[in-house]
């Protein structure tokens, strides 16, 4: 082909128009007077082009701005789950059910490099027949709170200080410090598992406990588990720093291609399942998201296969724009207690409606694949109406628009209990659980823990450094001296070079 079209392949291609439809005549040359202008405002292709330009951004998440998706499948590999779950996607042996995956890093911009210590968010859409369900975990089965009044106070400390405007290892390590319930999610994060060289070398959680029910009614609790079929694969902070230095993009340069060169990643989708009398008996509550469930205990039961296999054809429109949220679940998978998860099914929809605009479950990569037929109005995105029967646009109405259907309704969850601001941090343990975690590596991995935390606590206040290891300690008093001795290493190699200590203003400037 020719650098600049001929006619004849002109010829060949659709006609320009405007955002109206109506054919443009020409896109080099803007209307003037004269060849040297000035521009006429009646240039009103001009005036769109610019407009479109300055509104081609969206607010970015708030968290979990960074991330790369693609499109996949889910395909049963064994019924077993079904005698917990009348859910329509688990039903038979070979089912398929279509899905998109969105990975991301927490803390980090929108512009933020790929190969950053941070832990990954691994989301899932289920498009199922059913409405779409949508299971929004993280590649770690555990969190660094249990309480969401605790969430935005945990995420403050992750952005930037409203002063330096730099990220703050101060603020980070006072508030994981002085919240114990941290040291679980804090151990996985500085260990190999906190960097993992793509998306497709980690596992994905769902992490909270849910639930899932049956014909008869029974109520079972559930956490899902997506193992990866490629492998565990980390870097090292040197390692990663390499990667960040030739490429910030890491991450998308390799779904993208891996998916490109027909190369599909694959997890093996399990859940544990845990029977009320069960959780009566549990030495950790279940509901706390700070904990696991021991496999011993809990083994892991086999549901399918995920495969991803689809590029998104556009990225803004099908990545940016994907709104997953807890609160999209299906007959048959439903909540728990945990009241993390509880502030979830709020907060998803509540920045959807912010972030993209109320009809945001209309566009079409959050559009269910299954009609769609309720009784919300107007607002922003409503480009089609759900519900066709203009008469009926209220409910209850004599002129056959949708109804409930009871064969849906979920069976009854017991809870009782005084309504009271509970001490989340009384009868809930969390040192016993880290140290399963420790204490299952080896050498060379508590080695790298150690480097790692010592290297991000460097150069912060030394009450909260002690105050810290004092945690440690608890855990294991190997866990607190192996990253004393690597803080300790630290300081005699920085001796000499107070350059590379962090410019942190509260770190300069510590307040008690
Ligand atoms: P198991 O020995 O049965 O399981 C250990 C689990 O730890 C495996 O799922 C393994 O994942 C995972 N794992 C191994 N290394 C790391 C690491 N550096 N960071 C995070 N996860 C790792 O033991 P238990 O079930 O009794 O759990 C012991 C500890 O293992 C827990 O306290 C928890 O920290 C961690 N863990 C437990 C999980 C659970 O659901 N029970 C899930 C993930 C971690 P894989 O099989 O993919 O290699
Ligand atoms: C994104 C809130 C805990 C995983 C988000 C977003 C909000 C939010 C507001 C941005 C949503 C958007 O604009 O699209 C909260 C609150 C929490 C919480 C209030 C606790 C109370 C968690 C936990 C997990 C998690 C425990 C994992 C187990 C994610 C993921 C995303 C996300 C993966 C990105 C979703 C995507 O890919 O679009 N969270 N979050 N969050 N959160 Fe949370």
């Amino acid at each position: 082909m020719s650098e600049h079209p001929t006619d004849a392949d002109k010829a060949q291609r659709p006609t320009l128009t405007t955002s109206a439809g109506a054919p443009v005549g020409d896109n080099q040359n803007s209307l003037t007077a004269g060849p040297r202008g000035p521009l006429l405002l009646q240039d009103y292709q001009l005036v769109e082009k610019l407009s479109h330009q300055n509104r081609e951004r969206i607010p970015e998440r708030v968290v979990h701005a960074k991330g790369w998706g693609a499109f996949g499948t889910l395909t049963v590999t064994s019924t077993e789950v079904t005698k917990y779950t009348n859910a329509k996607l688990f039903n038979a042996i070979g089912k398929q059910t279509d899905l998109l995956v969105r990975f991301s890093t927490v803390a980090g911009e929108q512009g933020a490099a790929d190969a950053e210590r941070d832990v990954r968010g691994f989301s899932i859409k289920f498009y199922t027949e059913d409405g779409n369900w949508d299971l929004v975990g993280n590649n770690t089965p555990v969190f660094f709170v249990r309480d969401p009044y605790k969430f935005p106070d945990f995420i403050r400390t992750q952005k930037r200080h409203p002063k330096t405007n730099l990220r703050s290892p101060t603020a980070m390590w006072d508030f994981w410090s002085l919240s114990p319930e941290s040291l679980h999610q804090v151990t996985i994060l500085f260990s190999d598992r906190g960097l993992p060289v793509s998306p497709m070398h980690m596992n994905g959680y769902g992490s909270h406990t849910f639930s899932m029910w049956n014909d008869a009614g029974e109520r079972v609790w559930v956490k899902f588990h997506f193992k990866t079929q490629q492998g565990h694969q980390h870097y090292t902070n040197d390692e990663a720093n390499a990667v960040i230095g030739n490429s910030r993009e890491s991450y998308q340069e390799a779904l993208y291609g891996a998916i490109d060169g027909g190369r599909f990643p694959k997890w093996t989708m399990y859940v544990q399942v845990m029977t009320q009398a069960q959780a009566n008996e549990t030495a950790f509550n279940p509901f706390d998201l700070t904990k696991v469930w021991p496999h011993a205990d809990f083994p892991l039961i086999e549901v399918g296969e995920m495969e991803l296999n689809r590029n998104p054809d556009n990225y803004f429109a099908e990545i940016e724009q994907a709104a997953f949220s807890p609160s999209n679940i299906v007959k048959g998978i439903s909540f728990s207690p945990d009241k993390m998860l509880q502030a979830r099914i709020f907060s998803y929809a509540d920045a959807h409606r912010h972030r993209l605009g109320a009809h945001y479950e209309a566009l079409p990569v959050n559009q269910p694949k299954v009609p769609v037929n309720h009784y919300h109005k107007d607002g922003l995105l409503r480009f089609f109406a759900a519900n066709k029967n203009v008469d009926a646009y209220y409910e209850p109405n004599s002129f056959g628009g949708p109804v409930e259907d009871p064969s849906y309704l979920e069976p009854p969850m017991e809870v009782d209990g005084v309504a009271k601001r509970w001490n989340h941090r009384e009868g809930n343990e969390d040192y016993a659980q880290p140290r399963a975690l420790f204490q299952l590596m080896d050498d060379a991995q508590k080695g790298r823990l150690f480097a790692n935390m010592a290297g991000a606590m460097h150069g912060i206040p030394q009450f909260i450094i002690d105050r810290w290891t004092d945690h440690l300690d608890k855990v294991d008093p190997a866990y607190a001296a192996g990253v004393k001795a690597a803080l300790a290493a630290m300081d005699e190699a920085h001796e000499t070079d107070e350059t590379e200590k962090h410019v942190d203003a509260m770190a300069l400037h510590p307040v008690k």
